[in-house]
């Protein structure tokens, strides 16, 4: 009577194995351990056996019951979840892509910017977007209480701390830090107290500044001048009106030939003829004077561009706060 415990149990196993889709175990497991299954009776022939070997018989068919139980179960499982999920990956199909980002037109612009500088040997400099008033207009000669001030209205964080209105004071940082020669630019954010058309009150600018011995406002023309071909384009005209900042002595505003009417007038040039797109101008002692640069020896041009302004331009984009209402289908553009 025990070794037909044990071949039932063998059948069992070899019939499971066979087994091809849930259904079949499922039925397996009702011939098997269901009420009238083959376990369930020889369980219930128990008390029929010599009394001897009843408790050998019942502990040995129990185990068995336990076991086939178990592997009832787990076939069931392997089987029902397969094919579902076979249905559901279909490797064959091509790959949904993930979107992918752009940069914005600032970005790109203020690299184009730093490429062509950096190709005429100039490295990159940068400095705190909060300021204080000593870096962002003292050292650059523009005392308190100066008109000057008025040429920029300025954001205060607290007494004496601003946000940067320019990124001028970047030059007076790394003079201090290094000794001539100096051939930087450093782009970065500013701010100013400023909103229309063509104002932002968080714009981008890139400063420039070189120094070294015997530098003249001849070299000033040249760099900027080759600039503004590479940036634009190798025809367009380039004049040096004269102009006033503080901290460049003497000063100028550059303009170029409109890029929309090529020198004609319209309504971008306001019919002049021409557009400005940047302030520069011979680095003035006073600057110099306190860097403790020795200025008997050294001299040397600055230059700043907003970022946006060269951006409109080349673009042709009439509103400045396009660059920062962050609608896709205008920033997809570029
Ligand atoms: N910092 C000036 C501005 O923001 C631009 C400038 C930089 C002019 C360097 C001359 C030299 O308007």
């Amino acid at each position: 009577m025990n070794s037909s415990i044990e071949e039932i149990r063998q059948k069992a196993l070899s019939e499971l194995e066979a087994a091809e889709d849930a259904d079949s175990v499922e039925s397996l497991s009702v011939a098997y351990l269901g009420r009238k299954g083959r376990v369930t009776g020889f369980l219930r022939n128990i008390s029929s056996l010599p009394v001897e070997q009843r408790p050998a018989a019942g502990k040995r068919a129990n185990e068995v019951k336990k076991e086939l139980e178990e592997a009832f179960a787990n076939a069931l499982a392997i089987l029902s979840a397969s094919p579902q999920e076979d249905q559901g990956i279909d490797v064959s199909l091509p790959g949904r892509p993930a979107p992918l980002g752009n940069l914005h037109p600032i970005t790109l612009i203020t690299r184009d910017i730093a490429r062509i500088f950096e190709s005429m040997g100039f490295g990159i400099a940068e400095g705190p977007e909060v300021e204080s008033d000593y870096y962002n207009f003292e050292s650059l000669n523009i005392p308190q209480n100066h008109p000057a001030r008025d040429m920029q209205d300025t954001f205060y964080v607290r007494d004496r701390v601003v946000l940067r209105t320019h990124t001028s004071p970047i030059q007076v940082r790394y003079m201090e830090a290094h000794n001539p020669p100096v051939r930087i630019i450093a782009p970065g954010k500013v701010y100013r107290c400023d909103s229309d058309l063509t104002h932002t009150p968080m714009f981008h600018q890139v400063e420039g500044l070189l120094v070294d011995e015997k530098v003249c406002f001849g070299d000033l023309k040249g760099i900027l001048t080759a600039f503004v071909h590479q940036i634009f384009d190798d025809e367009i005209r380039v004049r040096f009106r004269p102009s006033f900042f503080p901290f460049t002595e003497p000063s100028a505003e550059v303009d170029i030939q409109c890029v929309i009417c090529r020198g004609s007038g319209c309504k971008v040039c306001s019919d002049t003829g021409w557009l400005e797109v940047l302030g520069c101008g011979m680095v003035h002692p006073a600057v110099f004077e306190n860097v403790g640069y020795d200025i008997t020896r050294y001299s040397g041009f600055a230059f700043g561009m907003g970022v946006e302004r060269i951006a409109m331009l080349k673009y042709g984009i009439n509103d400045i706060r396009m660059f920062f209402e962050n609608d896709i289908r205008f920033l997809r553009q570029f």
